[in-house]
């Protein structure tokens, strides 16, 4: 039966180029199928005589049998080949870039304060830290500044509403209140906020201290000279560094000083500072003839404009991130 090798081959060649699970069932029904070429071959039977029946119907079913086989094959090899391409359409590319999540990073006053709360840690001072919302006790009378003294009117403060409570103006009362809880010597910071009723390019109604405060048995003025000139020297890496010490006046200071660093052609204040007034240790039971030292309170807004080179002050506060960014 030459047709039968020729219809096996054919089927063969119908099986493999099948290209998916649809196509193969379409290739079995012609071949296996109830009127598929190989059923017809079944039928045709018996029309052979009778002596040739046997051998004839024993190939058939071989045939049957050898195509069966094929079309379990090629349904594996079809199930593999679609399996790998799923993988690989799944699978993820460890190499590929990360989407990336637009990271964060520290505000620029934030740099500051953390950078000055390292060095002052590293020339021996502890840091200290009081609430916002003040006293007019702490902010101004412990201070030396009594109701009718005309350096009250040197900060316009905001007072709350129905309330004696106003918002600190300076980092100063923190002085107090770290020398009301702890015995001499006393040796602090304290970085904060602080407000006033102030608004341009160098001023800004909410704004950032640094209190100092070094009280021993005989810490002097050169001493606060001593500590500013190589805080500021650390600070800014710089040797070279322009600092002026210019007479001034606080009430909770005696004699006091502002200091000042050259910016630009001119001078930017970044702080003021003295020698802590007798009066003051009085307030928290300090014995003034045992002890003296210093105070300053610097702008860490302005220290952190001196750094970076920026010439607004507001711009820290209105959260551009096209400037911020520039900090990351
Ligand atoms: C004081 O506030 C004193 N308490 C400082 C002090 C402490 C003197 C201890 C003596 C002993 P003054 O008002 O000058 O001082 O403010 C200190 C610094 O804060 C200024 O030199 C400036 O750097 C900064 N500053 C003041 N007002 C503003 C403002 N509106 N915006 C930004 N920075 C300001
Ligand atoms: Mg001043």
């Amino acid at each position: 039966m030459e047709s039968l090798d020729v219809l096996v081959e054919e089927a063969r060649g119908a099986f493999a180029s099948a290209r998916n699970a649809a196509d193969l069932e379409q290739v079995k029904a012609r071949y296996l199928g109830k009127s598929g070429a190989l059923t017809e071959q079944l039928k045709g039977l018996g029309k052979l005589p009778p002596e040739e029946r046997p051998r004839a119907g024993s190939r058939i079913n071989e045939a049957k049998a050898s195509l069966e086989l094929m079309v379990t094959q090629r349904r594996d090899a079809l199930r593999s080949v679609e399996l790998e391409a799923r993988l690989r359409e799944e699978a993820l590319d460890v190499t590929l870039p990360g989407r990336g999540q637009g990271g964060g990073g520290l505000h620029p006053v934030t740099r500051t304060r953390l950078r000055v709360e390292r060095l002052f840690r590293s020339l021996g001072f502890e840091v200290a830290a009081g609430p916002e919302i003040e006293t007019d006790f702490y902010n101004f009378t412990a201070l030396n500044t009594p109701e009718d003294h005309p350096a009250r009117s040197m900060h316009d403060t905001f007072y709350l509403k129905d309330s004696a409570a106003l918002l600190r103006t300076h980092t100063s009362p923190i002085q107090i209140r770290h020398m009301e809880s702890h015995q001499p010597p006393f040796r602090i910071i304290s970085p904060g906020r602080v407000y006033r009723v102030d608004s341009d390019a160098t001023h800004s109604p909410m704004f950032h201290q640094l209190e100092g405060l070094w009280i021993d048995a005989n810490v002097s003025f050169s001493d606060l000279k001593g500590v500013v000139a190589e805080f500021l020297r650390s600070f800014f890496e710089r040797s070279d560094l322009k600092v002026r010490f210019r007479p001034s006046f606080f009430p909770f200071t005696e004699p006091s000083a502002e200091i000042d660093m050259s910016f630009g052609d001119g001078w930017l204040e970044i702080g003021g500072s003295g020698m802590v007034h007798p009066n003051v240790l009085r307030h928290v039971n300090v014995d003034p003839t045992r002890h003296q030292g210093f105070a300053f309170g610097m702008g860490l807004d302005r220290l952190t404009m001196l750094r970076y080179g920026v010439r607004d002050l507001r711009l820290f506060f209105e959260n551009d991130l096209r400037f911020l960014e520039q900090f990351r």
